[in-house]
């Protein structure tokens, strides 16, 4: 195990993951820390990923709970953040889809109170983690249960001027070259689409137009082989493709569609 990920589970058993200046104090590392480290240790030996062993994640701005109920916050989707937080407008509806463990929408209220931020989530587990993590943070936002845009009320049609997402965007076939650590850890459904891996972003691009207002934006993150998939996919939208810091196609950015169909 490499020595950065030692004095992190250090940290942890200790209880000061926040605040690495502990290990250069006169810190005091009793039996009960050193059991826990030594446990963590053995833990992380046998493959369990370092952020739900410290059972947080710095993500943009804020901190939040990380644990096996939703996958663990990328920094890739930081960049997601800071292009959503760009393009909203003052008092913005903002919907994130596929919330997981809320990291984009708090972040998103962190960086603008005044924004009205509702996410959904299909998973029950993500959603009870997402609702702690508002809790801890103290960030008003409403978290529903229920599929992509599903669990919506009706009079949010025509009037959100963001819609994020952070989707599952694997196959089924790349799900069994993930590394060990993701596959046996993290939840398969925060992660796989379906057979080609586009099969949630194509929904959203299909659902999104009903809810945004004519000025909205569409923002995901999306698969760094999934360019040209998505500029169909989203063509109404006007796509753009942006690459992350790695240089990677990493999110789809489009306006909403003129001609959508409100009902
Ligand atoms: C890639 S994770 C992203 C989690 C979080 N937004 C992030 O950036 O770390 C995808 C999330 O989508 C959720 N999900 C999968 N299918 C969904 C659907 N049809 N409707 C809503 N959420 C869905 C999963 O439960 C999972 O939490």
């Amino acid at each position: 195990m490499p020595d950065f990920e030692k004095r992190r589970l250090l940290l942890a058993a200790a209880g000061h993951s926040d605040d690495m200046s502990w290990l250069l104090g006169d810190r005091i590392v009793d039996d009960e820390i050193a059991a826990r480290f030594r446990l963590l240790a053995a833990r992380r030996s046998a493959g369990e990923p370092l952020q739900y062993l410290e059972g947080t994640v710095h993500f943009g701005p804020i901190v939040v709970s990380a644990d096996p109920r939703a996958l663990i916050p990328r920094p890739e989707t930081e960049g997601l953040w800071e292009l959503v937080v760009a393009a909203l407008p003052e008092a913005a509806v903002v919907v994130d889809l596929c919330t997981g463990s809320g990291n984009v929408a708090l972040a998103c209220k962190h960086a603008r109170p005044d924004a009205r931020v509702i996410a959904t989530d299909i998973s029950g587990d993500a959603i009870s983690l997402a609702v702690e993590n508002a809790v801890q943070l103290g960030l008003e936002v409403e978290f529903l249960e229920g599929d992509l845009f599903g669990p919506l009320a009706a009079s949010l049609r025509g009037v959100v001027d963001v819609v994020v997402a952070n989707p599952p965007y694997v196959s089924s076939s790349e799900f069994d070259l993930l590394p060990a650590e993701v596959r046996g850890y993290e939840p398969p459904a925060a992660l796989v689409a379906g057979s080609t891996g586009t099969e949630v972003l194509a929904r959203i691009a299909a659902e999104a137009r009903d809810w945004l207002t004519p000025s909205g934006t569409i923002a995901c993150e999306i698969g760094e082989t999934q360019g040209r998939a998505c500029r169909r996919m989203f063509a109404d939208y006007e796509p753009e493709i942006r690459r992350d810091l790695a240089g990677r196609d990493r999110y789809v950015v489009g306006r909403a569609p003129e001609g959508r169909d409100l009902d």
